[in-house]
């Protein structure tokens, strides 16, 4: 059964937006996205994903690592209705999906502002709403005075930072990232890693996220589910057991290597047994 709509896919109604809730508002329900037995083959024979089980609630942040090709970001895509599972379920209890991708997706004939106000617009919002939704996402993600700029005059994380906002503004339950800092520079990711913290402690939101970097998976993350090659299947999922805020030099601390150490372990064990 799947229950869900995508932000992204703009599909929803302005009466779906008008029944969000509030930020943390319902972090103590149930789980806002499960996968259970969730099975995808291609038409092509591609055995992409086996018998993935996981449920990520409200205030919880589930982070997917595994080899390139076992499936994640084909996993996100049954998670947002972009693709079907061919066996299992999938419920999506909440309406809404904020779905960050690798690349920020902006239109580059629209400013910031522009580009923020865009799912408010396509959601029926009114010009002075959508304008107050948007401002105020813009200053959350820290671009306040750059709301006219074009995309070509940001930097890449300035982007990914506009894309996060364009996101923000439908305040979703549940947020889908799937590796949205892979491609900046170690610095500015890590200062992106301690604003996505930030967010999610005020939001309270769902979060599944994907990246290759097992030190951000850690940092980020309540929870590290590992997956084998493809098929990908979760071999193994580690509790990640440090307090909210978590200092950057948490980074350089014994028992987050010992952590690091333990999921890069079960990464590479997950090849070896392919
Ligand atoms: N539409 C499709 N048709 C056929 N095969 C597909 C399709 N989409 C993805 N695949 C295959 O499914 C497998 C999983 O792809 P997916 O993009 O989910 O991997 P991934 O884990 O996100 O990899 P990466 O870490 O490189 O992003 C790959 O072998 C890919 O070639
Ligand atoms: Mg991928």
């Amino acid at each position: 059964m799947w229950s869900g709509r995508l932000i992204a896919a703009m599909n929803a109604s302005p009466s779906d937006f008008a029944s969000a809730g509030s930020p943390g508002g319902d972090a103590a329900s149930g789980p806002v996205l499960t996968f259970d037995g969730v099975s995808k083959i291609f038409p092509d024979g591609t055995h992409a994903l086996e018998a993935v089980s996981l449920s990520v609630s409200r205030g919880e942040f589930v982070t997917l690592v595994g080899p390139s090709g076992c499936g994640k970001s084909t996993l996100l895509r049954i998670a947002s209705n972009l693709d079907s599972a061919s066996g299992g379920t999938v419920q999506v209890d909440q309406d809404r999906i904020g779905y960050i991708f690798q690349d920020a997706t902006l239109m580059p004939w629209r400013t910031v502002l522009g580009n923020v106000e865009l799912l408010g617009e396509l959601h029926g919002y009114s010009r002075e709403e959508r304008r107050r939704l948007a401002r105020a996402a813009i200053s959350t993600v820290g671009l306040d005075g750059f709301e006219g700029h074009y995309p070509k005059a940001l930097s890449g994380g300035m982007r990914m930072r506009a894309s996060i906002a364009r996101t923000l503004t439908l305040n979703p339950p549940l947020f889908l990232f799937d590796e949205p800092f892979g491609a900046l520079d170690e610095i500015t990711r890590e200062r992106l890693n301690e604003e996505t913290i930030s967010l999610f402690m005020r939001e309270q939101f769902a979060a599944l996220f994907i990246t290759h970097s097992i030190y951000e998976a850690v940092y980020l993350s309540t929870r590290v589910l590992v997956m084998s090659p493809r098929p990908g299947r979760i071999v193994a999922s580690f509790d990640v057991p440090f307090d909210y805020p978590r200092a950057q030099s948490l980074r350089y601390e014994a028992k987050f290597a010992e952590l690091t150490g333990a999921v890069s372990a079960a990464l590479r064990g997950s090849f070896a047994h392919d």
